[in-house]
C-alpha cells in the first residue's frame, strides 16, 4: 500500500517538474500510458487472492483517478502560465504616441497649373491637351518649321529611335491638333511637359509650359496684350504689375514678341507670343481672309518659381519631401 502512495506523489513531483505540455505528454505516458506504472500495478492485480482483489481494485481506481486529476490540473496551470507569460510579452503601451498618417499633397508645379487654368477659364478659355511624343510635323512643320529651317535649332530636341517621333519641345504642337479639330472661333489654354535637351539651375529636361491660342474674326494684338497682362496681374495679385512685349522671332507667330514682366528691379522674360502666322492657319484649313488670332507660350515652372520664391528649378523635381511638403496646406 505504501508503495502505492508514491506513486501519487511520484507523478505529482513529475509533473511540477515540467514546464511545457509536449513534455508533460511524455511524463502522463510515463504514469497513465500502455506500458506505464498503472498498467504494471493492474496486471498484477491478477495475481492477487479474491478477497483482496476488490479492495485493491477500488484502491487502484482511486489511485488513477488522483493521477488523472493532477495531471489536468497540471495541464491547466501550463496552460494558464503560458497564457500569462504572451500577456505580459504582447503588453500594449496605450501611452506611446500614435503613428501619424500624414496627408500627400499637391506638387507646387501642380498648384500653379491649376491656378493658372482657373484664372484662363475665368477668362473664356477651355483647356486642351496633346500627347507628349510627337512626330516631327506637328512639332515643326505645321508651325512653319519645314526640315531645313534655321529655327529648328533653337530647340535642342530628344529624338525617339528612329528618329519618326520626338519629345514635344513646346506645347504649340497641341495649336495644330485643336484646330484640325475645331473651327474658329477658338479659344484655348494647353497646359503639359515638354522636353528639351538642357540642364541647369533655370532648365531641366522635362519642363512645364501653357500654350495659348485665340482665334476668331477680330483677335487683335491689343487683345493679345491685354489678355497676357490681365492673366499675370491676377496669378501675381499684384495691378501694378507692367507687362512688356519685346519684338522678337517665332516661326508660328507674326509678329511674335517676348513677353516681360516686372520683377524687382527689372525685367524678367515669361514667355512667348505672337499673331499666328498666316501659313499656320492654312495648314490647318482656317480661311486666313476670315480668321486671325494670337498664340502665347509661358513656362509655368517659372511662374511657380516666381510665385513660390524658389530659386532652383531642379528641387521641383527631386521629389524631396522636405521641400515638397512646404507647398501642402
Ligand atoms: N512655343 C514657343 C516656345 O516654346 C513659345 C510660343 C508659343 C511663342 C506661342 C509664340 C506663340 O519657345
Amino acid at each position: 500500500m505504501q508503495e502505492l502512495e508514491n506513486i501519487v506523489s511520484d507523478a505529482e513531483h513529475a509533473f511540477k517538474a515540467v514546464r511545457t505540455l509536449p513534455e508533460l505528454d511524455q511524463v502522463k505516458a510515463r504514469f497513465l500510458g500502455k506500458q506505464g506504472v498503472l498498467s504494471e500495478l493492474r496486471k498484477g492485480l491478477a495475481k492477487v487472492s479474491a478477497e483482496e482483489r476488490p479492495i485493491l481494485g477500488a484502491r487502484f481506481n482511486s489511485l488513477k483517478t488522483e493521477i488523472e486529476s493532477l495531471l489536468e490540473r497540471r495541464k491547466h496551470d501550463i496552460n494558464t502560465e503560458a497564457l500569462q507569460k504572451r500577456l505580459d510579452n504582447e503588453k500594449i503601451d496605450v501611452t506611446l504616441p500614435g503613428r501619424k498618417q500624414s496627408l500627400g499633397g499637391l506638387h507646387p508645379v501642380t498648384r500653379t497649373l491649376n491656378r493658372v487654368t482657373d484664372l484662363f477659364s475665368t477668362m473664356g478659355f477651355s483647356v486642351a491637351s496633346g500627347p507628349e511624343i510627337e512626330d516631327d510635323y506637328y512639332n515643326f512643320t505645321s508651325l512653319n518649321q519645314p526640315e531645313d529651317h534655321p529655327a529648328r535649332s533653337m530647340h535642342d530636341t530628344f529624338y525617339l529611335e528612329g528618329e519618326q517621333h520626338l519629345l514635344r519641345t513646346h506645347t504649340s504642337p497641341i495649336q495644330i491638333r485643336y484646330m484640325e479639330e475645331h473651327e474658329p472661333p477658338i479659344r484655348i489654354v494647353a497646359p503639359g511637359r515638354v522636353y528639351r535637351v538642357d540642364s541647369d539651375a533655370t532648365h531641366s529636361p522635362m519642363f512645364h509650359q501653357i500654350e495659348g491660342l485665340w482665334v476668331d474674326d477680330r483677335a487683335t494684338f491689343a487683345d493679345l496684350k491685354g489678355t497676357v497682362r490681365e492673366f499675370l496681374r491676377r496669378f501675381f495679385e499684384n495691378d501694378d504689375l507692367e507687362v512688356r512685349f519685346r519684338p522678337s522671332y517665332f516661326p508660328f507667330t507674326e509678329p511674335s514678341a517676348e513677353i516681360d514682366m516686372t520683377f524687382k528691379d527689372g525685367w524678367l522674360e515669361i514667355g512667348g507670343c505672337g499673331m499666328v502666322h498666316p501659313k499656320v492657319l492654312r495648314n490647318v484649313n482656317i480661311d486666313t481672309e476670315r480668321f486671325q488670332g494670337f498664340a502665347f507660350g509661358m513656362g509655368l515652372d517659372r511662374l511657380a518659381m516666381l510665385r513660390y520664391g524658389v530659386s532652383d528649378l531642379r528641387l521641383f523635381f527631386e521629389n524631396d519631401l522636405r521641400f515638397l511638403s512646404q507647398f501642402s496646406d
